[in-house]
């Protein structure tokens, strides 16, 4: 029986936050997740062997293993979806296995089983060869254009998914996107997804610093998918060039950062600004933009002009993910590469 036809089969003991209860309910029953195993071995579900580590985050941790049919997965332990609150980050997120479950597509982690217990969830999930981050350390950089736009692609594909699906990422970063063996880039780690509902407030306590859109780091509770579009403008210009584009080392040096690219936010022209809460509680003196063909020499200007529809102040001047996908970079030579060479690329950094 598949996950989904299982989730759908229990409608029982799981009990989501108040939050995801509310969010459930405007979604279908079939996204609950529930699935019952006892709990054995080291942070793996019965039915499973523990093979390595992968990572101990902060929050969770990811080993590899093997199902009974000898298939290799990757399990995540992650915070309880059975009634209790987050244990961290946003008060808002979802359980993470309600999240996954909501979206099916190519460029989003597989969930292939969620396991839950008193304390925790195991995730099982489809196993990648390694993240974003640790293959942009590996890689030559720059990177050719054609694959570059190969990796976009794939990033917006499974960020429109998300989207259509009523989530928000908030976490979109290179260690949050995986790839796999056969060369394919896959949207993961939706510990701090929530439901869009269009009204919030929603947490502003989201997101990693470098990827952090403007609204976030001015607090603001009111946002909606383009802080994940940021998030990926700034992944963009990360493969542009051959470093992030915007690493402050508090929330203060990364506005001063973002400012120095993108020049002081002009209320007279925009007074959308005004209505973050933490907007008038600093003060910047006037700056003005720089170039984009001065930050990134290398890029051709079809993809600064996209680049340029990702990174703007104004979040309803940001582009949606569907509508970035239909940019005419991504149809003019050089065309995206094949997944062959994305696939030698990810084999030799993950050597
Ligand atoms: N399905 C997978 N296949 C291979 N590696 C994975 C998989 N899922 C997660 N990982 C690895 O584990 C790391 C942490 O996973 P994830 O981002 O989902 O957890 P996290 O709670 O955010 O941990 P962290 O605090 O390290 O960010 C990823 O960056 C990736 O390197
Ligand atoms: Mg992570």
């Amino acid at each position: 029986m598949s996950l989904r036809a299982r989730l759908k089969a229990s409608a029982g003991p799981l009990s989501l936050t108040a939050d995801c209860s509310e969010a459930a309910a405007g979604v279908s029953s079939e996204k609950a997740i529930f699935s019952l195993f006892d709990l054995d071995g080291r942070n793996v579900p019965t039915g499973y062997t523990y093979l390595e580590d992968i990572a101990g985050g902060c929050f969770g941790e990811v080993v590899k293993a093997k199902d009974t049919h000898g298939r290799i997965v990757a399990v995540k332990k992650t915070w309880c979806a059975t009634g209790s609150p987050p244990r961290h980050g946003a008060p808002d997120c979802i359980p993470e296995a309600l999240a996954l479950s909501a979206v099916s597509h190519d460029n989003v982690v597989s969930l292939l089983d969620a396991v839950p217990s008193d304390s925790e969830t195991f995730l099982v999930l489809q196993m990648c060869a390694l993240n974003l981050d640790q293959a942009l350390t590996r890689w030559q950089r720059p990177l050719p254009e054609a694959t570059v736009k190969a990796l976009l692609l794939d990033l917006l594909s499974g960020l429109a998914a998300c989207h259509s699906a009523g989530l928000l990422h908030r976490d979109v970063k290179p260690a949050n996107l995986l790839l796999t063996g056969s060369g394919v880039l896959k949207l993961a780690d939706f510990g701090h997804a929530r439901w869009h509902d269009g009204k919030g407030p929603y947490s502003p306590a989201v997101a990693s610093r470098w990827y952090r859109a403007p609204e976030l780091l001015y607090s603001s509770q009111h946002y909606d998918g383009a802080i994940d579009v940021w998030a990926t403008g700034c992944i963009f210009a990360e493969l542009l060039g051959a470093r992030p584009l915007f690493p402050g080392s508090s929330d203060i040096e990364q506005l001063s950062k973002i400012r120095a690219v993108m020049g002081s936010i002009d209320t007279r022209a925009w007074q959308g600004a005004l209505q973050w809460p933490d907007f008038g509680k600093l003060t910047f003196s006037p700056c003005s933009p720089c170039p984009w063909q001065e930050v990134l020499p290398g890029a051709s200007a079809p993809a600064l002009d996209l680049l340029s529809c990702m990174l703007q102040y104004n979040p309803d001047d940001r582009l949606s993910a569907n509508d970035l996908l239909t940019h005419a970079w991504f149809r003019a030579p050089p065309l995206p590469c094949s997944r062959a060479i994305i696939s030698q690329l990810v084999k030799d950094a993950a050597r």
